[in-house]
């Protein structure tokens, strides 16, 4: 287990600049529409995260073999011929985007058994829409020892309405429907940057998408498709990450690398919040904290709405802010885990269903913290910051899936940031630097 501290004499109060990484869950989908093609894939502004490698292991499971430029962040991956069509539990129970090599496998092979992602520390988070998605497209499936066992000589073309928005459904869908006999039309579609994202890549591979972007994608399959160079776009995550770390320090950080069209969403509460937020380049954000921060109501929503991953992140803010503020989250129930460990550090915090009320401004003092998932980890992180003493923060695995190298990014702003083996009988040891 390892545990990152975070030694706050005072609050930080956090300047200058940060380059933001590659998006996670864009590489994820990318990764797997590598199964789609024997042609070898390019990949650019890859982010070296944890669920990365979970990925690529995975993938070489399945027959890719692949080359990661840890320097350019590239990766050149080919998958000739599929090797083994299963999935197995191990590598899909770390990481549920595992799920995305469903389609591909299927569509390119013929069979795909990939193992029920199960119960996760966010809540219920079922793939039924994936399944029946795949079944109208023709595969016969079924569920066996907890695996799903999917077979169909050639997909076919159908309209599939998805009942429910899922950004990963879509993903597999749209990737599977690339590959099957005739057109699909697939409404209700996830309209997340990520999906777009996932739609451009297939279409340069020689796919044939018309609506990307929009609720009603229209897919024309092929044969096979081809090889492609393509750039990873900016984590929008990520980058809402650090602009709440600004607004929560009263800070002033220069965010490089980034699209601000994609945190639109995250852009608006903080402004109302009283930060200020300035574009001052295509791709740079400023983003400046006020002295006072202003209490914000938040309802977490599919994309262009709020989202999900960053409700826990303005949570931290708002325990700062004058006055109550409530955050309703929509998408996954139990996704409060961190209101938990923030009422350790002092805050106030009251969940009731999907409601969280947050009274502020309490002051935080650092105390010992389990993180429970990634952006709870990343919630932590901030809270740190603001928390006077040591903060140490448990299982930090979970923030490694997702932050490529926050503690040099932190400790390039001037944060005192240390990671630690913890040996379980809180024995801690201090790790080595990573850079
Ligand atoms: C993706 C993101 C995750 C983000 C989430 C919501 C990746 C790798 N992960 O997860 O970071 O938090 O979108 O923005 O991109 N649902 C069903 N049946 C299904 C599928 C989903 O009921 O078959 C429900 C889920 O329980 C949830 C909602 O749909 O309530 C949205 O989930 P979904 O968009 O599928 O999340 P993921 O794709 O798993």
């Amino acid at each position: 287990m390892e545990a990152l501290r975070i030694y706050t004499e005072k609050p930080y109060c956090l300047r200058g600049e940060v380059t933001i990484s590659g998006a996670k869950n864009a590489v994820l989908p990318a990764i797997a529409a590598c199964l789609l093609t024997e042609d070898r894939v390019e990949l650019t502004n890859v982010p070296l995260v944890k669920d990365v490698h979970t990925m690529l292991t995975l993938v070489s499971e399945l027959g890719a073999t692949y080359h990661l430029d840890e320097g350019y962040k590239t990766l050149n991956l080919e998958v000739k011929k599929i090797k083994s069509t299963q999935a197995p539990y191990k590598l899909v129970r770390a990481m549920r985007a595992s799920i995305l090599v469903l389609g591909p496998l299927l569509a390119r092979s013929g069979r795909a058994t990939v193992a029920l992602p199960g119960g996760c520390a966010i809540g219920t988070r079922p793939v039924d829409l994936h399944i029946s998605g795949l079944q109208k497209l023709g595969a016969n499936l079924k569920i066996e020892h907890g695996y799903i066992i999917a077979e169909a000589e050639r997909l076919k073309g159908a309209e599939i309405e998805l009942e429910k928005k899922t950004v990963t459904g879509t993903e597999n869908l749209v990737m599977a429907a690339c590959l099957a006999r005739g057109e699909t039309i697939l409404k209700n579609c996830a309209l997340e940057p990520e999906v777009v994202s996932l739609c451009e890549l297939l279409v340069k591979m020689g796919a044939k998408i018309d609506g990307i972007g929009e609720e009603t994608l229209r897919i024309t399959g092929a044969r096979q498709l081809g090889g492609v160079k393509h750039r990873i776009i900016p984590d929008r995550i990520e980058t809402g990450t650090f602009m709440v770390a600004s607004a929560l320090t009263g800070g002033d950080l220069v965010l490089k690398e980034v699209e601000p069209q994609h945190v639109e969403a995250i852009t608006n509460k903080l402004v109302i919040a009283g930060s200020q937020v300035e574009q001052s380049d295509r791709n740079i954000l400023r983003v400046k904290g006020s002295e006072e921060i202003k209490p914000l109501d938040i309802t977490t929503a599919p994309y262009p709405g709020f989202p999900t991953d960053m409700q826990a992140q303005f949570m931290v803010l708002m325990t700062q802010a004058n006055g109550r503020s409530i955050i309703t989250e929509t998408i996954f129930d139990r996704r409060f885990s961190h209101a938990n460990e923030l009422l350790r550090l002092g805050a106030c915090i009251e969940i009731e269903g999907d409601k969280a009320i947050i009274k502020g401004k309490t002051p935080l003092s650092g105390a010992e913290v389990m993180a429970t998932d990634l952006r709870a980890s990343a919630c932590l992180v901030l809270a740190g910051l603001i928390a006077t003493g040591q903060t140490t923060i448990n299982e930090i695995e979970h923030l490694d899936r997702g932050y490529e190298k926050i503690e040099e990014k932190l400790r390039q702003l001037g944060v005192k940031i240390e990671r630690f083996i913890n040996n379980n009988n809180n024995n801690y040891k201090k790790a080595e630097v990573k850079s």
